[in-house]
């Protein structure tokens, strides 16, 4: 009997949570989490409610448990260390340690590895560590006609990058941003802002061996024809090639070279290695492949599109990749589908959302048709009601032979569901992809 504990219980963890289960080995899931997420609660041996940032406290219950492995869903525990914490009492992760998980939370940290490690996938940048260097920073703001990108040197809840066009127009705004980062996090990083196509490579590594997932697109904007404020992600598609419609497949083997390379170079920077999820935010450019950035974790919505249809036993892949041994699975299994993911949301979501609206669920059963599924996110169920808790509340996913039909799988699945909500109806649509495919033209010229 395995015992697993799961931290965390957004939808990205209800999807985890349901990939060990569905492992043909005989386990025992435990999930320590903020909340209690009704679609873990259906299939998890116990829910430990807590806070995850708390690590003596993560310490006590996997203590308790006696876990086989732990599994970190979300960027802010595995940040603070979370897995370093398991290790002193003898419990495995399949996430990174704090040092290997600077990959995310510190984007000079990974700019100035590629760099180093002669890794060609950086736009250009500086590192300011200095509030005093106004003109210096004023001078790489000219030299791209003030097309940059100020980020940030540590995790701000999806709130650390700020992209020029859409969150400043002039140097003023974004010299008081880059100078908070300075005093906050003691570093900035400029950088030139990228034009093309962005997607997402998720590959699970253990130091060694790079195994990617099908290569998706996330939609960050909350509205129709990506208008609004940026969001975690509103949904994200995939094609039956497990790749993207105006992808090739050298884009994604650029991509996956981009992570060999970087994986292997935190190895001889650390004398650690990654393991666990290295989730590339690449774009293609007119320049070939670059690097947005790294996270270490799995993305959310990504999740929902690649753990369904994965058929490779999580349990065993999670296993391998903490002793080191994930090239003995080869590739990881999928089904040949397209997957649509769409995120039902709060109305007002993400800067007013409704609290504690009433969600009607008209499934007959909690089983979806074969060609769809649904996990619950920011939702909780309270007097046999489903209410909505403010964030992104249920992810639907699709999955058909083509995009057009996983989307009208999952459109179909989204009809069961009413209440206080809104989603983007047009992820997924063939004239967003197409108007997708034209940009890259445009782009790859
Ligand atoms: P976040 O996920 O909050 O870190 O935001 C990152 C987003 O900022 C990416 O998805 C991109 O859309 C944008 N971004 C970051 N760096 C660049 C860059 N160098 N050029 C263009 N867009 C960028
Ligand atoms: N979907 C974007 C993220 O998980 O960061």
């Amino acid at each position: 009997m395995k015992k697993i504990l799961l931290v965390g219980n957004g939808g990205r963890e209800h999807a985890l949570c349901e990939a060990l289960f569905q492992s043909p080995q005989e386990k025992e899931i435990y999930n320590f989490a903020t909340a209690i997420n009704p679609g873990i609660k259906k299939l998890a041996k116990e829910i430990i409610v807590g806070n995850i940032m708390d690590l003596v406290e993560l310490k006590r219950i996997a203590q308790k448990i006696q876990p086989d492995f732990a599994i970190i869903g979300p960027d802010d525990p595995i940040g603070i260390g979370s897995t370093d914490a398991l290790a002193e009492i003898g419990v495995p992760s399949f996430a990174p340690t704090k040092a290997c998980a600077q990959l995310e939370g510190s984007k000079s940290f990974t700019r100035n590895l590629l760099k180093k490690y002669n890794i060609d996938a950086s736009p250009a940048f500086k590192v300011f560590e200095n509030v005093q260097q106004t003109s210096l920073r004023k001078k790489f703001f000219d030299d791209f006609r003030g097309q940059i990108v100020v980020k940030a040197d540590g995790l701000l809840g999806g709130k650390g990058v700020l992209v020029a066009g859409d969150h400043f127009t002039d140097f003023e705004e974004a010299e008081d941003f880059a100078v908070k980062s300075i005093q906050k996090f003691g570093r900035v990083v400029l950088e030139e802002k990228l034009l093309g196509e962005e997607f997402s490579l998720i590959s699970l590594v253990d130091g060694e061996t790079v195994l990617d997932t099908p290569a998706i697109q996330d939609h960050k904007r909350a509205f129709e024809g990506d208008t609004g404020p940026n969001t975690g992600g509103m949904g994200c598609i995939s094609d039956e090639r497990h790749s993207l419609p105006f992808l090739t497949s050298q884009d994604i083997k650029q991509a996956h070279h981009i992570t060999v390379q970087t994986m292997k170079a935190i190895a001889s920077e650390l004398g650690e290695k990654f393991v666990g999820v290295m989730y590339g935010g690449f774009i293609v450019t007119a320049r070939g492949i670059k690097l947005i950035e790294y996270n270490a974790r799995f993305g959310d919505p990504e999740a929902l599109n690649i753990l369904p249809i994965l058929k490779t036993d999580f349990i065993d892949i999670c296993e391998k990749a903490i002793q080191g041994k994930l090239s003995e699975i080869g590739e990881l299994e999928f089904s040949p589908y397209a997957t649509v993911v769409k995120y039902l949301c709060p109305n007002g979501y993400p800067t007013n959302p409704v609290k504690n609206g009433e969600i009607f669920d008209r499934r007959k059963t909690n089983v979806c048709s074969p060609v769809s599924k649904v996990f619950f996110a920011s939702v909780a169920e309270e007097n046999g009601k489903l209410l909505l808790k403010g964030s992104r509340a249920i992810g639907v996913v699709g999955m058909g032979k083509t995009l057009e039909e996983a989307n009208n799988a999952c459109e179909s699945e989204i009809k069961k569901f009413s209440g206080p909500l809104f989603y983007r109806k047009d992820i997924g649509t063939q004239s967003l992809i197409q108007k997708r495919t034209e940009h890259m033209k445009e782009i790859r010229g």
